[in-house]
């Protein structure tokens, strides 16, 4: 049962304040690839969210790092490509790029040019939303490319950060704070 799976994974998750700086409860989604069976139930909630919030996808993007954990797994399972955004000077080629604020910083995100096909229907996937700098770039850098972003996909939500506001496209989370 879906609440089922949603409670292994909130319970697989650790909190840990004041990382990596004062101020900063940080959500750590690693202790649940430690139990492959709480990984496929967050990889099941993923899949049923996009097959129900976005049918007929053609393309997944992963944000990167930690939306690279899931994104190429759920495009293998859809049947449809894998595109990353990476940060800045990881990626050869001709590029298209935008630079965010973060909770703690800022970054530039870059995708390549001809990565996603024009017109095609996207889902970006990332771990966390806090700000929603991340996230509103990454649908930023997607319609530069000439794509649509049907729906954005998150496991957790930092509600009192208020990111959600930012984010110009239907935002889907599994868990919220
Ligand atoms: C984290 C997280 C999200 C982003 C969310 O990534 O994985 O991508 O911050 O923050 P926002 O909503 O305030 O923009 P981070 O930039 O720390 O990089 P990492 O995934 O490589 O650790
Ligand atoms: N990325 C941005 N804010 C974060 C937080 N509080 N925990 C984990 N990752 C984050």
């Amino acid at each position: 049962m879906a609440a089922d799976k949603l409670a292994r994974v909130k319970d697989a998750l650790k909190s840990f304040p004041d990382f990596p700086k004062p101020g900063i409860l940080f959500r750590d989604i690693f202790p649940l690839f430690r139990d492959p069976s709480v990984f496929n139930d967050l990889i099941d909630l993923l899949y049923d969210t996009i097959k129900e919030s976005s049918p007929g996808v053609q393309c997944i993007v992963g944000l990167e790092s930690r939306g690279f954990l899931f994104g190429p797994l759920l495009a293998q399972k859809l049947g449809v490509p894998f595109v990353p955004i990476r940060k800045k000077g990881k990626l050869p080629g001709d590029l298209v790029s935008v630079t965010y604020d973060l909770e703690y910083g800022s970054d530039t995100f870059e995708a390549q040019k001809g990565s996603i096909l024009s017109g095609q229907k996207v889902v970006i996937i990332d771990d966390l939303l806090a700000t929603g700098g991340t996230m509103k770039a990454a649908c930023d850098l997607v319609e530069q490319l000439g794509a649509k972003v049907d729906l954005c996909l998150v496991v957790i939500e930092l509600a009192d950060l208020e990111g959600r506001k930012k984010i110009p496209k239907p935002l889907k989370t599994l868990i919220t704070f």
